[in-house]
């Protein structure tokens, strides 16, 4: 660090007495030179002009400590990199090793998802069947039918519904039929309509239904299913099955244990195979 005449001249003048000015060396050599006539003083401006490199010098030279910061520095070719090129071959081959390898993992993969996955969403073709004559069904009561509801899988296919002519005393629309499902909406045990009781009882946990399929006890969480109903050529025809609200307001399928009506629908979101509601 090199020291100038101004810093000299205040340094002499501040030193807490009076002495001789900087330009009056009693030896007249360079002021550069910082040897004044300043006693003791003068030694330490002779220290702070001019020093011996110190140890710790040395050492800041090593590590570097005087070079340009890192992020200044030209970075280095990586390896394998040719003047020219715009990508290394192992950054290209990186590439083309990762893209073959998500193609053979989605080859794999995909096909799989789609075969678990599109079930959900096929639905199958409409289909009614006739289950019997007019004449066979009565407002009061309900009589047991037996009907294929998914086909291609023998008996298990099929499944039990009760029913009967819609009644005007319960404020139903005249001249159609009610089917109401046997499948218990608490966990899907069959359930029997018992004449003397006029009730729908279920053997497992005790879930009881009122004349028109309405929960009245038990833990069932909604109403019994019902199946939609025409009158064609004489006969009785039931077609897809539709879950029911509190209310016996017609909604899409439900599968057993979940609810239906109000934010419920949103909640218990039914299958996108399953039928719209009459
Ligand atoms: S399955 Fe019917 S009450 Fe539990």
């Amino acid at each position: 660090m090199k020291v100038g005449p101004d810093r000299i001249r205040s340094l002499s003048g501040s030193g807490g007495g009076p002495g001789p000015p900087a330009a009056q060396a009693a030896d007249g050599r360079g002021i550069g030179e910082a040897v004044f006539d300043f006693g003791e003083r003068a030694e330490a401006i002779d220290c702070a002009v001019e020093r011996e490199p110190t140890v710790a010098d040395d050492a800041d030279k090593m590590n570097g400590a005087e070079e340009a910061p890192r992020q200044q520095r030209e970075k280095p070719d990586p390896p394998g990199y040719f003047e020219g090129e715009s990508m290394t071959r192992r950054r290209a081959f990186t590439i083309a090793a990762q893209g073959i390898g998500g193609l053979a993992g989605a080859a794999i993969v995909l096909p799989a998802v789609g075969f678990a996955v599109a079930p959900i969403f096929h639905r199958g073709k409409e289909r009614w069947e006739a289950v019997g004559p007019l004449s066979d069904f009565v407002e009061d009561t309900y009589r047991q039918v037996v009907f294929t509801e998914t086909v291609g899988i023998g008996d298990a296919g099929k499944t039990t519904a009760y029913v009967r002519k819609s009644s005007k005393q319960l404020g139903e629309e005249p001249g159609k039929y009610i089917a109401v499902s046997n499948r218990c909406a608490h966990l899907g045990c069959p359930v029997r309509f018992v004449e003397a009781a006029g009730n729908f009882i279920c053997p497992c946990h005790g879930g009881v239904y009122d004349f028109q399929g309405k929960r009245i006890g038990g833990p069932p969480v909604r109403p019994l299913d019902h199946f939609q109903t025409r009158a064609r050529n004489g006969q009785v025809e039931l077609g897809p099955r539709y879950s029911v609200t509190s209310q016996l307001e017609p909604v899409r399928a439900r599968d057993p244990g979940e609810f239906t009506g109000g934010v419920w629908e949103y909640l218990y979101p039914p299958r996108p195979s399953t039928f719209p509601p009459p």
